[in-house]
């Protein structure tokens, strides 16, 4: 089974996932997770270049690029064969991430994001995607604790294009039957037990069908 988390930054995805692999764990279940960009010697040496923050100059189209690079990596190396090996394989974001901040946020052409994510995540589309939304005042508060900042200094541009990520996710998961919607502003363990929920209902539904 293959499970994704997408999100705003600072939604409380890593923690869930961290909750998410614990629980399989316990049960004994083989878990493998990732968190993109990365989880290849390939993959990280290209996560470095992309969150370098010495590497202002770098151009929308270079950023898409690189994320589907990453990720195609991660895709042949890791995700398709240990899938095949029966592992359940979580991870703290996926292609959904490069629709929402480089289609919808960054306004790269979305067709064309689209095409260039099917065409890097091959069989590997997962079962599952928990989109944990909260809100962006709640994404420029936690920043701002996390990092010390004060709010007004946060720029008008900052705030547009996490709206313009949000509203791509609220289109994925209307139109995305894999995607399940979480209120984000829940406490961690309301998130949490509305996760193996929602996994426990998916593993029923497909042992009736076999
Ligand atoms: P990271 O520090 O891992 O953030 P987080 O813990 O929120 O996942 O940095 C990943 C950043 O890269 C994050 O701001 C989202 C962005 N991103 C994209 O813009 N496109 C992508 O395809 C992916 C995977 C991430």
């Amino acid at each position: 089974m293959f499970i994704t988390f997408e999100g705003l930054d600072f939604c409380g995805k890593s923690t869930q996932v961290k909750l998410l692999v614990e629980y399989l764990k316990k049960k004994n279940e083989k878990v493998k997770v990732f968190r993109e960009p990365g989880g290849t010697n390939i993959s990280e040496k290209i996560r470095s270049i992309l969150l370098d923050k010495n590497n202002s100059e770098m151009i929308f189209e270079t950023e898409l690029l690189l994320f589907a690079a990453s990720r195609s990596q991660l895709v042949n190396e890791k995700i398709i064969p240990l899938l095949a090996e029966g592992y359940y394989i979580i991870s703290d974001r996926f292609h959904d991430s490069s629709i929402a901040y480089q289609g919808y946020g960054r306004g790269i052409d979305l067709e064309f994001v689209i095409t260039l994510q099917n065409f890097v995540i091959k069989s590997a589309v997962p079962d599952i995607t928990f989109f944990i939304d909260i809100p962006i005042e709640e994404v420029l508060l936690r920043k701002s604790k996390i990092k010390h900042i004060e709010l007004d200094r946060i720029e008008i541009s900052e705030r547009l294009f996490y709206e313009k990520v949000r509203e791509g996710y609220l289109i994925l998961s209307k139109k995305e039957k894999r995607f399940i919607k979480i209120d984000g502003t829940k406490s961690i363990d309301e998130v949490y037990q509305k996760i193996i929920k929602e996994i426990e209902i998916y593993e029923t539904k497909k042992e009736n069908l076999v």
